[in-house]
């Protein structure tokens, strides 16, 4: 079943984002926070799921039934574990199959994966053949970039688009601008002009400083898009889903995050480093007055007793 077509336009999906985006954050946001129309996990490395190492990477596949409908994002350049992850992603029950060629990270480059795939579009092709036998039914996307050092909207995109993909999500930057200059929603709207030209059926979602679903509806409005996808946005305002936006308070912000820290702390136990949930603090102690003095006593804080004590 392909859930993407079954969704309102523009949809709203919570961006996969590494260190972000694992099963507790995607929890949090689907139980405590107004939700997307669809989530993502983190990209995860399909050598790992098919190596020795495989118990620790399948971690990152955890979900859970609040977090319907839920994208795998896969990551690596070889089609026979691509073909064996997508297979082993069905069977745990996510909605959809996603390929990352738009990682601009050096390591994941270097491997020839993430945005490198860009300068080898026969590899790109052979992953989507691969995903689509091994995901059988379910929608097989990709998440990229408007080129590596330069923009090259016009070869790579028109060359995704006549790959047969369900969806195209198009993050308006290339790999050498990371998240340096703002996002260039111009090459996403010519993006949606070349998938309406040769591949109508494909969804494309554009992806780039969008921080409300205001902001979103007129970006589709203006460049066509059928979905947003946000990242960041979060961190700056943890309910960016939320239709009608209004203010929240300080009780409301340290609800969710006693929620998420109870939960960081049931899912991966205490043993696990502490100091990696702190990234999120900010996200709940940013807005009230005070924030940051209150904010710098948690950061101080060791464990999650410590924490509720502040609370
Ligand atoms: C901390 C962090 C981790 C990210 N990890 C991933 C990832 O695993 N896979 C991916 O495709 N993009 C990843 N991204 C990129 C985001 O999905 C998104 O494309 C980018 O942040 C631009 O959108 P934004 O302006 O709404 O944040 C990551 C971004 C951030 C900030």
């Amino acid at each position: 079943m392909n859930f993407w077509t079954t969704l309102p336009k523009p949809f709203f999906v919570l961006a996969p984002m590494e260190g972000v985006t694992d099963v507790v954050f995607r929890e949090i946001v689907a139980l405590c926070l107004p939700k997307p129309d669809v989530f993502f996990t983190e990209f995860t490395n399909i050598d790992g799921l098919n190596s020795e190492g495989k118990k620790a990477t399948l971690t990152r596949l955890k979900l859970t039934k609040s977090q319907h409908p839920v994208v795998a994002q896969l990551w690596g350049t070889r089609p026979d574990h691509m073909e064996k992850s997508a297979a082993l992603c069905a069977k745990l029950g996510f909605d959809g199959i996603d390929i990352n060629m738009g990682c601009p990270d050096r390591a994941v480059m270097k491997s020839g994966g993430g945005s490198a795939l860009i300068n080898t579009p026969s590899i790109a092709a052979d992953l989507i053949r691969a995903a689509r036998a091994g995901a059988k039914q379910l929608p097989v996307s990709v998440k990229t970039r408007i080129g590596v050092n330069t923009i090259n909207t016009d070869e790579w995109i028109s060359f995704l688009l006549q790959q047969n993909i369900d969806v195209l999500t198009v993050h308006g930057r290339t790999a050498k601008q990371k998240s340096d200059v703002p996002a260039n929603w111009e090459e996403i709207g010519k993006a949606v002009r070349i998938k309406n030209e040769i591949a109508p059926h494909t969804l494309v979602v554009g992806n780039g400083d969008i921080e409300s679903v205001e902001s979103g509806q007129s970006m589709m409005e203006r460049h066509g898009v059928d979905g947003i996808m946000v990242g960041r946005g979060i961190f700056h305002n943890p309910w960016v889903f939320e239709k009608n936006t209004s203010i929240h308070t300080k009780e409301e912000y340290l609800t969710v995050l006693r929620k998420h820290v109870e939960l960081y702390t049931k899912t991966w136990g205490e043993g696990k480093n502490f100091d990696v949930m702190k990234k999120f603090f900010k996200m709940y102690v940013n807005s009230f007055p005070g924030a940051a003095e209150y904010r710098a006593k948690l950061m101080e804080c060791k464990t999650p007793a410590e924490v509720y004590q502040l609370l």
